[in-house]
């Protein structure tokens, strides 16, 4: 159950799936015809945590052709068991044209999670025939390569809420870790229809970090719970770090927190906006964590993050990956709350200088739960190019994938630097990677698939040209 994909470098898939009970010899048979699984590859890697209810298995394929389809079954099986296909990245510098889909705070969905109710005081519960956005990616699974999650997985942090507010039966506090991992276990299966056939890459996000959701206030009984009830097991991001296993020993990153990969004419960072923000800032804004988090760090120094970043950013071809598309939980910018929950004021001045020096082309996060279009951005400065050949960075948020709590309201007015803002559809995003000169964005309602918003960033450069890096502050130059 529970099956998933990720990149493992481009001739790599690591192949993972839970099981009731340990394999000691995980496996996972595999070729280029489902009638022909020829191959083999195994590992060691069948782990739990003190609460799981499952065992977690994880197997690396190796030495695979780009750009290629293969079948491949998770061992043991029986009859019954579904043979399942990936195609494996394309090449770097392959300048063929393809879509990645993005969500973020995609949660549970169905009658532990989102449905026609919303929680209390929380707005837009689904329409009676509307597709959920997990139903919608699975509509248009084989239309994109990848999906990424950038952040907030499952949210079965929210079980003590969805019980205090009567939507869940109650528990004791002794037993809830059994109902955050039976929330986590449904939702993994939920994805299983996108993840077993497309790789699902995933960012940390602050619903991965224990079990609280940031701490729950029954409000009726004047109780206010913190991490302090969660279960060995539930807190500092175990789950999601048993659960993964993304490239990051491919691109020298740290675990399923910072790692990064090619696909095609794209250079994809990946970066923790939870932890290891760097500069002493171990989490956005507070000095015990963001949201009372008590996670991390997860580098091996204060700074390991940013150094990677900036080693990772420096190596980049552009020759052959002419896109560089970072992807973090927390938004930077954005007509949202000023404050450490909402925008993370500590990520940008930590991270921002790296994605201007290295030209960074667009930045995607979520964490408010609602979709927004930014002019490029500069120190908080709009470009002037808009997005006819900026220099500055693109900033995209859709954060309204969807999850128990509905969606939250646009903070008004609108920044002058917002483009479009929506707070009414549920949605994901399709990326469009045209040529090395031109990327289309769309927010997908994910209710029947229109496409609320569609805008096209162009970069003024030859193909296969290279980029010069000047000092921070000057202008990216292009040779042609
Ligand atoms: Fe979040």
């Amino acid at each position: 159950m529970q099956v998933r994909l990720a990149y493992a470098g481009p001739t790599g898939m690591t192949v993972s799936w839970n099981t009731f009970s340990q394999l000691s010899n995980p496996s996972v048979k595999y070729g280029r015809e489902p009638s022909s699984l020829d191959q083999t590859a195994s590992s060691d890697i069948s782990i739990t945590y003190p609460t799981s209810l499952t065992w977690n298995n994880h197997v690396k394929l190796q030495g695979l052709v780009a750009d290629t389809v293969y079948w491949y079954q998770p061992q043991p099986c029986n009859l019954s068991s579904p043979v399942y296909s990936f195609k494996t990245s394309r090449s770097s510098g392959d300048s063929t044209p393809y879509s990645v889909a993005i969500a973020a705070d995609l949660g549970l969905m169905g009658s532990d999670g989102l449905t026609t109710h919303v929680g209390d005081d929380a707005a837009n519960p689904l329409g009676p025939n509307d597709l959920n956005t997990i139903q919608s990616l699975m509509l248009n699974n084989g239309t994109y390569d990848f999906l990424a999650h950038v952040g907030d997985i499952a949210y079965a942090d929210y079980w003590l809420k969805e019980e205090i507010q009567g939507f869940l039966p109650n528990t004791t506090i002794a037993d809830g870790a059994k109902v955050y991992e039976k929330l986590l276990n449904e939702f993994y299966d939920q994805m299983t229809s996108i993840s077993a056939s497309v790789p699902y890459m995933v960012a940390p996000g602050n619903h991965e970090a224990n079990c609280d959701n940031g701490g729950t206030t029954d409000t009726a009984h004047n109780i206010s719970y913190d991490v302090s009830i969660c279960m060995p097991g539930q807190t500092n991001f175990t789950g999601y770090i048993n659960h993964f296993r993304m490239p990051s020993s491919e691109s020298q990153g740290t675990g399923n927190f910072w790692y990064s990969f090619d696909n095609g004419m794209v250079h994809y960072v990946v970066f923790d906006t939870e932890t290891d923000i760097g500069d002493g800032r171990t989490a956005p804004d507070e000095p015990g964590g963001a949201e009372q988090e008590d996670a991390g760090p997860f580098g091996k120094m204060m700074n390991s993050q940013l150094q990677w970043m900036e080693r990772d950013l420096k190596e980049v071809d552009r020759s052959k990956t002419p896109w560089v598309v970072a992807l973090g939980h927390r938004p930077f910018y954005g007509s949202a709350a000023n404050d450490s929950s909402d925008l993370c004021n500590d990520c940008r001045l930590s991270i921002e200088p790296l994605f201007i020096k290295y030209g960074v082309d667009i930045v995607y996060s979520g964490h408010v739960h609602n979709i927004e279009r930014l002019n490029p951005l500069a120190n908080m400065i709009p470009d002037p190019a808009g997005l006819n050949n900026p220099s500055a960075p693109w900033y995209l948020r859709n954060g309204a994938a969807g999850h128990y709590d509905g969606l939250d309201p646009l903070v008004l007015p609108l920044v002058n630097y917002s483009n479009y803002a929506n707070d009414m559809e549920y949605s994901w995003t399709r990326l469009t990677f045209h040529n090395c000169t031109h990327v289309t964005n769309e927010f997908v309602a994910s209710k029947d698939g229109s496409v609320l918003d569609k805008a096209t960033l162009f970069k003024n450069r030859a193909c296969g040209a290279q980029v010069v890096v000047r000092n921070q502050g000057e202008t990216q130059c292009y040779i042609e």
